[in-house]
């Protein structure tokens, strides 16, 4: 070979001690040597078996590392001659040294986002929502969750899965899935469905997100709990929408302050069974009016019933969409609360005639739903453990929303007002006048308890300060010192 040739292998190193293969060491020695300018354009290179003697290495990864080259086209071959460095390797990539990394705005130039972007609430990358402890919100109590059984059914449906769970394409989801959450919602909730009705989606947030993008355009008003869930008003902000802020009572949203404001909004967005964030239950007479409203204007009734599983001293309160007689309500519910978040499983009745326009929104979306959880979840209700956990569940949380509601009637002697602790996971707590619940909720963070506020769910200015307390995840014997540091935080005067 040579002096030049060797000169060229001498620039690639080549070492079998390192944790890198070989081929890759070979591919990004050459990669950086054209970069850094070391080799350049038209320059013969070894052929691999002089490479490989080179180095005293197998000539297999260098014939892998060549054809990736090649393939890149950082290498050509002139048949009969041998290996080059490509001659037109552009001259912007002949400035780049290997070491350079992007800029993180491109370095200049146009960089056009759409405005649907920036309809978006801001968020915070990283923030602590990873954050584990007493009274979190929308934590469930995982240790009950019955694993073993959940990871037999993975295993049936991931050994086996079978043509039809592979190549099942229902933008609609699975139809056995859909059975079994239509028998459920027909006898625990009263929702009036057929499984053609049903769509299958990844949490109550996709769920929104597709309802307004069927049902609403930009401009639209729609009329949103005051206070109210954030997150879910992010899909209707995105479609353009205009939010009319509702206030709510203990009897839910007030509809006639809504018709007061807007009667011509297209769409109502309502939490009926457990409002967030107070927890009250709409009122049947409620009711009658919201739906009265959308039959005489002409629109649409969201129900997110995101946690009406657990309901304590009573029955479980019959849905919204169950007493609608002009399928003008668009139903919503999740596994979230009732398994777990991260399972990301939730659903949508909707109403037969908007069916079709659903389904060709969530096929540009995601195409469909992915199988396996709805096989193993189709099992998981069908076989009674859903049901048998439920049962479990609604004892457990019992037992701490009790624990939680005699700690605050100890340390607040009636000083707080409780609210919505008849059902979920969670209660609100109202403080006296002449207190901020950011100040409070910053103290306590101070001392390692990390709380929600009311005021933070107010679009308008809050018209009541206090906390929304989690008790899923909280033990019964955490409760009293948690509620202890809460006290501590309030400073409650006398
Ligand atoms: C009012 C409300 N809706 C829906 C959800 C659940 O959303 P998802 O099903 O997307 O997890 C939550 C919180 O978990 C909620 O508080």
């Amino acid at each position: 070979m040579s002096y030049s040739l060797q000169g060229v292998s001498a620039l690639v190193a080549a070492d079998r001690r390192r944790d890198v293969p070989l081929h890759r060491q070979v591919y990004e020695g050459y990669r950086a040597a054209i970069l850094s300018g070391k080799l350049q354009p038209g320059q013969p290179v070894p052929s691999s078996r002089e490479f490989a003697v080179d180095h005293g290495i197998s000539r297999f990864p260098v014939l892998h590392a060549y054809s990736q080259l090649i393939a890149e086209g950082y290498f050509e071959t002139r048949p009969g001659a041998g290996t080059y460095i490509a001659s037109n390797l552009p001259e912007r990539l002949m400035s780049v040294s290997a070491e350079s990394q992007p800029e993180r705005n491109g370095g200049g130039g146009l960089r056009n986002v759409s405005r649907r972007s920036s309809l978006y609430p801001r968020i915070e990358l990283n923030r602590a929502s990873r954050i584990w402890g007493p009274f979190r919100v929308h934590q469930p109590a995982f240790e009950h969750f019955p694993f073993r059984i959940w990871s037999s059914l993975i295993n049936r449906h991931s050994r086996n899965p079978g043509a039809r769970v592979i190549h099942d394409i229902d933008p609609m989801g699975s139809r056995r899935f859909r059975e079994a959450i239509c028998d459920y919602l027909r006898s625990s909730r009263a929702v009036h469905c057929d499984p053609e009705q049903i769509m299958v989606v990844s949490g109550s947030q996709q769920a929104l997100d597709i309802t307004a993008r069927v049902l609403l355009d930009s401009g639209d008003s729609v009329w949103v709990e005051e206070p109210g869930y954030k997150l879910g008003l992010a899909a209707f902000e995105a479609a353009g929408c205009r939010l009319i802020p509702v206030p709510v009572d203990n009897d839910g949203m007030n509809i006639a302050v809504g018709i007061g404001l807007k009667e011509d909004a297209r769409a109502a967005l309502v939490t009926p069974s457990h409002q967030y964030p107070l927890g009250s239950t709409m009122s049947a007479s409620r009711r009658m009016q919201l739906l009265d409203w959308a039959q005489s204007c002409g629109s649409w009734i969201i129900e997110d019933d995101y946690d009406s599983e657990f309901r304590y001293e009573s029955r479980p309160i019959a849905s919204l969409q169950g007493m609608d007689t002009h399928a003008r309500v668009i139903y919503i519910g999740t596994f979230s609360k009732v398994l777990f978040p991260s399972i990301r499983v939730g659903y949508i009745v909707i109403p037969a005639d908007l069916v079709e326009r659903f389904a060709a929104v969530r096929l540009a979306m995601d195409i469909f739903p992915p199988y396996l959880h709805q096989e193993v979840l189709t099992d998981f209700m069908v076989e009674g453990h859903f049901g048998a956990h439920v049962r479990k569940m609604r004892q457990v949380y019992k037992e701490r929303r009790r624990a939680l509601v005699d700690s605050i009637d100890k340390e607040f002697k009636g000083k707080l007002g409780i609210h919505g602790a008849e059902a979920g996971m969670h209660l609100a707590v109202k403080l006296p006048e002449g207190y901020s619940d950011t100040e409070i909720a910053a103290r306590a963070a101070e001392d390692g308890l990390s709380i929600y506020t009311i005021s933070q769910y107010y679009r308008g200015t809050p018209a009541l300060q206090g906390f929304v307390l989690g008790f899923g995840s909280t033990y019964v014997e955490e409760m009293p010192a948690a509620v202890g540091k809460l006290r501590a935080a309030i400073r409650l005067r006398d």
